[in-house]
């Protein structure tokens, strides 16, 4: 009699949170009932897909190698049981193939049941800042001294990916100032994503500055690399030295103001929405030039990204008619974005590295005096991918841990 349950087709865990008790079957469906008493149905054709056996599923790698159009007819079911270990058998004409199924995963997959399988990881809350607001922040001192994907290592990093997902920003502090070292806490979350300016860039005044960045002049609030295709989804500042009067962070939820904006001036936040402006970085060496719409929603109408970046805007080629509501619209988000309720101002302290969804929220600098101190930030970028990933490797070691400590 097997009383181990059979390997699911992926690499997670998936503890059993509720017993399969009943089932019953018609050819193309499979009904379960659970001991929580949900009922759910599955498909026969979505069950032979996700089976988890070798001619569906390469062990070594568990990516599907069945071809659903190679099976001799569409899957139909014969038979189906529960087994002593609580597992899923069922038979699939007219290949005549028994196949078992993980109960914790096929209750984890129930489409027919389920809420939204897109919905965020961690809910995005918005905010608004304000005097005397600061970013969520986070010792991390020990961060590098920690095993890699060890639970140390994420008893810091978890809370730090769950404010970047839900707020799009957090703030790490008492990490080392040595140059470099960036690129070494970055990889604690996932791999950098070079451009031009390098792996790690370095925010400085600089002679000869091939961007507003290099220099000690205020910079408005905006977005990195808006002239990209894809706009980094991250960015982080780490910072090295800061002695300056001045050069204080801004940090604003580019979603709160676009849902503000959207309430206030519904004509505007549309056109936003829907003009497609030029953003451009026409630099010596390097060319970039992307067209898009400032504010970008998804096909449900939730706030996707904005691209803001006055000085890396280029000449509008927008339809005649929309020119003028075009900037009319341009000018009330500028106006927005002044607003001192939106922002949250800190100064940077050596150690500090900041982490914020870039294509979500603004930074901006006030100006500093370039001659009273040093001020150095390293920074890098890196996708919003690589944050969800590595927030899912977070959830699945602790899905592991409840299963080892309930078995
Ligand atoms: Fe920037």
């Amino acid at each position: 009699m097997t009383t181990q349950l059979p390997l699911t087709p992926d690499y997670d865990a998936w503890p059993v949170e509720a017993e399969l008790e009943r089932v019953s079957f018609t050819p193309r469906l499979v009904t379960v009932r659970w001991s929580d008493g949900r009922e759910s149905r599955y498909h026969s054709i979505w069950l032979r897909e996700n089976a988890a056996d070798e001619t569906t599923v390469n062990p070594a790698t568990r990516e599907r190698i069945l071809d659903l159009s190679s099976l001799p007819g569409w899957p139909e079911i014969e038979g189906a049981e529960i087994d002593a270990a609580g597992a899923l058998w069922v038979t699939f004409a007219p290949e005549d193939r028994r196949l078992r199924f993980h109960p914790g995963w096929l209750r984890a997959h129930d489409y027919d049941n389920a809420g939204d399988p897109e919905a965020p990881l961690v809910p995005v809350t918005l905010w608004h800042g304000g005097p005397g607001e600061c970013p969520d922040s986070l010792d991390a001192s020990g961060l590098l001294d920690t095993e890699p994907a060890g639970e140390a290592e994420e008893a810091i990093l978890a809370p730090a990916l769950e404010s970047v997902l839900g707020k799009g920003l957090v703030r790490l502090r008492g990490l080392p100032t040595e140059p470099g070292s960036l690129e070494a806490i970055a990889r604690r979350i996932g791999p950098v994503r070079p451009t031009n300016f390098g792996l790690l860039f370095d925010v400085k005044a600089k002679p000869d500055p091939d961007s507003n960045a290099y220099t000690s002049i205020a910079l408005p609030p905006h977005t990195d690399l808006p002239t990209r295709e894809y706009h980094p989804g991250l960015q982080m500042l780490h910072c090295l030295e800061n002695s300056v009067e001045g050069g204080q962070a801004v940090m604003l939820d580019g979603f709160a103001v676009a849902e503000a904006l959207r309430q206030r001036d519904p004509d505007a936040f549309a056109t936003l929405t829907r003009v497609r402006w030029c953003y451009a970085n026409t630099a010596r060496t390097t060319d970039y030039v992307w067209y898009s719409p400032m504010i970008r929603l998804d096909e449900r109408g939730e706030l996707l990204e904005v691209r803001i970046a006055d000085f890396l805007r280029g000449p509008l080629q927008a339809p005649f008619e929309e020119v003028e509501p075009a900037y009319e619209a341009l000018m009330t988000l500028q106006r927005m974005l002044c607003e001192p309720d939106f922002a949250i101002r800190f100064t940077y302290q050596p150690g500090d590295l900041v982490i914020f969804d870039n294509r979500r929220l603004l930074h901006a600098r006030d100006a500093f005096e370039g001659t009273s101190g040093h001020r150095w930030l390293q920074g890098c970028y890196m996708e919003r991918d690589e944050i969800r990933s590595r927030y899912r490797m977070v959830q699945r070691a602790r899905r592991r841990r409840r299963l080892t400590t309930t078995v």
